[in-house]
């Protein structure tokens, strides 16, 4: 398609939903998905774009504190939810446990799955305050890592639920 030509789009649809505690409005062409709105609309670009199929985890998301795909979820179908990003969960200085444990145990390499992998985290620990190693590998088999930072990564999430119990974090 030249860039002259004009884009095939479907009408805009409106969209209101509470996105990192702040309710936003906002008028999308309908096919857009949640992550489109989070990274093109809002500029939250912790969730990442990885294979775009729900099958990477990368652009793991928080739908009413429950971990989701934001690449397969269109944004009009979680229109009045709320979304939780990295960027809702503090920033230095004063994080949540779960990015802070991340930190402390230098569980990242390239980071590009760092985001998806912590919300899941965050998803986990509201349901399981204590996994065991089988509980966490369980709930990030399908968080791919490429970079073989698994190891740290399970770390990581003991450490965060060390942290939350101390923190009395629900
Ligand atoms: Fe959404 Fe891979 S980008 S699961």
């Amino acid at each position: 398609m030249s860039p002259s030509q004009p884009l095939n789009r479907s009408p805009n649809c409106s969209v209101g939903i509470k996105v990192n505690g702040v309710q936003r409005e906002l008028s999308l062409p309908a096919e857009t998905s949640l992550l489109h709105l989070l990274r093109n609309d809002l500029e939250l670009n912790s969730p990442k774009y990885g294979c775009g199929l729900g099958e990477c985890g990368a652009c793991t998301v928080l739908v009413d504190g429950m971990a989701a795909r934001a690449c397969v979820i269109p944004a009009a179908g979680v229109a009045g939810r709320e979304i939780t990003t990295l960027e809702g969960l503090g920033c230095i200085g004063d994080l949540h446990p779960v990015p802070q444990a991340f930190i402390e145990e230098q569980a990242a390499q390239c980071g590009y799955c760092l985001s998806g992998m912590i919300m899941m985290t965050v998803s986990l620990l509201a349901h399981t305050p204590h996994p065991d190693d089988l509980q966490i590998r369980q709930a990030l088999s399908g968080n791919l890592c490429r970079c073989g930072a698994h190891l740290e990564i399970i770390k990581a999430v003991h450490r965060a639920a060390e942290l939350m119990a101390q923190a009395k974090v629900p």
